[in-house]
């Protein structure tokens, strides 16, 4: 059960002390009769909420942002900004996160919901849900560090990466490689190849399980994901 301004304000109707003013004003109706108790207590999967006759957003929400450097992939920072301050008005207060970290000067793909059940599916290490980069280096991308990728490189902590797969992303350009890893830590890609003796000078993520970066979303820019969507992140994972 949840009190009715929250399942307003969660959905985005508005902040929860506009909501209240809304009901009060006699605007929402529950199941056909005006209510105008704020903390009305209401079965969310099987009461018909209308505001004005209508009826409410969805209360998760999952958003695809391709995402520019020079913010971060977090929810508040005192000295950057977020990733969440660059979404558009009517998503902020929606209790929107990250769903997993690109670093700051990191491009790309970054999925953004508020259904914590699906981030952690998502990000948790038994999943094995693929995440792919096309990472540019300062040096030549040779066979035997594709060899290393392929058999799991150690990390300068001794942390023993597993086994990854790294393709140059055209074939007379070895400082381009494409990087497919299944674990998510810290600084992973770019300690990967400084495992090799390679710096990376950019770094872009393209993809998350079967879910591509939209190449018609321009940086910056996000679009919700559609229910096809959502599924081609765990699409092809048999974990
Ligand atoms: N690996 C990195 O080093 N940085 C990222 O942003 C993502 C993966």
């Amino acid at each position: 059960m949840e009190r009715l301004d929250k399942h307003l304000a969660s959905r985005g109707v508005g902040t929860r002390k506009e909501v209240q003013k809304l009901i009060k004003s006699g605007a929402v109706t529950v199941d056909g009769s005006v209510c105008k108790i704020i903390d009305r207590k209401i079965d969310a999967e099987n009461t018909a909420v209308l505001v004005n006759g209508q009826p409410v957003g969805e209360k998760f929400i999952y958003i695809m942002m391709n995402k520019p450097a020079g913010v971060v992939s977090a929810t508040e920072d005192k000295r950057d900004k977020t990733v969440i301050d660059i979404l558009p008005d009517e998503l902020k207060r929606r209790g929107l996160f990250p769903a997993g970290r690109l670093d700051k000067d990191t491009e790309g793909l970054l999925i953004i919901t508020n259904d914590g059940d699906f981030a952690h599916r998502m990000l948790s290490p038994k999943k094995h849900v693929e995440k792919r980069y096309i990472a540019t280096v300062d040096g030549e991308i040779s066979e035997e560090t594709i060899k290393r990728f392929e058999q799991g490189i150690e990390l300068s902590d001794g942390y023993k990466c597993m086994p990854a797969k790294l393709e140059l992303a055209a074939k007379n350009d070895n400082n381009v490689g494409i990087v497919t890893i299944c674990e998510g830590k810290f600084h992973q890609v770019k300690r990967m190849f400084a495992a090799c003796g390679l710096n990376i000078v950019h770094l872009q993520r393209i993809s998350i399980g079967n879910l591509y970066l939209n190449s018609n979303l321009p940086i910056g820019y996000c679009k919700t994901l559609t229910n096809l969507e959502i599924m081609q992140i765990f699409i092809g994972n048999i974990h």
